[in-house]
């Protein structure tokens, strides 16, 4: 008798709740915050910028080449290592690692892929302007793919010559091309390549920009996914009701996050990055070479050879403005990084340009303290957010995972 009538009121308090959850009166937002949560929906996000200095960058070909070589493990010193390796589909184009292993450890962590066609700088510090030129920053990093241009451009003409003639013209002959020859890998292949020509150096070097630009027509195709986050702000939108889509605690943290919690500041827009840089404080890792992030980026993307501006770059003279106008910065650079978006980060740790904090209540314990930057000046100060706030916050950025996880293009 008295284990039923515990049952009977339980349903009773059951549905008392649920009659909560289903009537909860709707958030109310100023016009203010409302202006804000609408500008970070997928459904503001405007069509993929042009890249007028890769001529193929919406050509399907050249997506279809360029899918081949970023799953193609021959493109690396020990046949193991691709894009995919760390860039892996399953996971948002990421490894879940603190810092990468490729045929060696790196200094910094795997950033993920979908969306980066939207930002004017690459890399944690910006030192690449285009995603085709970024392309060829691991394929000849020692610890990433471990290889040299003019192996890439070998590799090309055995397997790949006629889709590369198919969109590129035909290949040049290659026979006087050493295996082994690049700039940037020190020793006998740096050798190799200051005893070519310049018309055979330039012969490889537009294979190799070439190579970086199919790569980067299929990165184009890898885009952010929708969340329930999204269908929340079309509802908003639209002037419907919202209620159901996010539980009340990812309400209240969504409030935080446009209001005290002073995140969009870094992380807006659709994509909820402004892609640019940043010092957050985030601490060094012991052990590696110095790291000063942005500071450093800004002077090795003007020295690049394979920039807007350079001469395997297709821009006319009316484009590159970002890198023509580029500011170099002061202080203020130093220890500054780009921010992710965080669309998916909830479910991929761990965080920051290393790998530094292990999971998304660390990264906003962090927030909450702003502790002081180890070099240059954090332009975070403490938030002071309670325990339920950080949770609030912490829900949030869960809204913010795809509906449909895995493989996209
Ligand atoms: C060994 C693992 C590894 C491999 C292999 C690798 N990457 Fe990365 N990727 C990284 C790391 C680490 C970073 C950040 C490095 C930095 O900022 O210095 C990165 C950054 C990037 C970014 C910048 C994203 C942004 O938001 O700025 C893109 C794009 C990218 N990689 C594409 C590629 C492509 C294309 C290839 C193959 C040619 C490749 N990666 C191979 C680990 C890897
Ligand atoms: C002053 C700019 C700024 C503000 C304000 C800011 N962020 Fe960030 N955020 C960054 C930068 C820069 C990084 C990368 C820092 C690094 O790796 O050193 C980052 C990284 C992150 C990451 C880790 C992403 C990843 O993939 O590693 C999360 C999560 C995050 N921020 C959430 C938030 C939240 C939540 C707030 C508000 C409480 C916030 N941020 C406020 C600039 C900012």
């Amino acid at each position: 008798m008295r284990a039923s009538t515990i049952i009977v009121s339980t349903l009773i308090v059951g549905s008392a709740m649920a009659a909560y959850w289903i009537m909860a009166p709707q958030r109310t937002w100023t016009d203010e915050e409302t202006k804000l949560v609408l500008s970070l929906g997928l459904s503001n996000l405007p069509p993929l910028p042009a890249d007028p200095s890769n001529a193929v960058a919406d050509d399907p070909d050249a997506a279809s080449l360029g899918k081949a070589l970023f799953f193609d493990t021959r493109l690396s010193a020990n046949n193991e290592v691709s894009c995919g390796s760390c860039h892996a589909p399953e996971k948002q184009f990421q490894d879940d690692l603190p810092r990468a292993k490729g045929v060696g450890v790196t200094a910094r962590r795997t950033m993920p892929i979908a969306g980066t066609a939207y930002s004017p700088w690459l890399f944690w510090d910006g030192r690449k302007d285009s995603q085709w030129a970024q392309a060829l920053g691991p394929l000849e990093s020692g610890v990433e793919h471990g290889t040299d241009r003019a192996y890439v451009a070998h590799l090309i003409h055995t397997h790949y010559a006629d889709q590369y003639a198919a969109l590129f013209g035909p290949m040049p002959s290659l026979d006087q091309i050493p295996e082994h020859a690049s700039p940037n890998v020190l020793g006998a292949v740096q050798d190799d390549w200051h005893a070519l020509d310049d018309t055979q150096r330039d012969a490889v070097n537009r294979i190799f920009a070439n190579v970086g630009k199919a790569i980067a027509a299929y990165e184009r195709t890898i885009t952010p996914q929708p969340s329930r986050f999204d269908a929340y702000v079309d509802r908003l939108a639209a002037g419907e009701d919202t209620s159901g889509i996010l539980s009340p605690q990812e309400e209240d943290g969504l409030r935080i996050f446009v209001s005290k919690g002073e995140c969009t500041k870094c992380h807006n827009g659709p994509l909820l990055t402004d892609n640019y840089f940043h010092n957050t404080g985030v601490a060094a890792v012991p052990g590696l070479p110095e790291d000063l992030g942005r500071i450093v980026g800004t002077d090795q993307v003007q020295a690049d050879l394979f920039n807007c501006l350079g001469p395997y770059s297709d821009a006319g003279p009316g484009d590159c403005i970002e890198l023509r106008y580029q500011t170099k910065g002061g202080h203020e650079m130093i220890r500054a990084y780009k921010p992710p978006s965080l669309r998916g980060a909830a479910s991929r740790s761990p965080y920051m340009h290393a790998g530094q904090i292990a999971t998304l209540g660390g990264v906003l314990i962090h927030y909450n303290t702003a502790p002081a930057a180890p070099g240059g000046h954090s332009e975070l100060e403490p938030l002071n957010l309670s325990t339920k706030e950080l949770a609030s916050l912490e829900a949030f950025l869960g809204s913010l995972d795809p509906i449909l996880k895995g493989d996209q293009p």
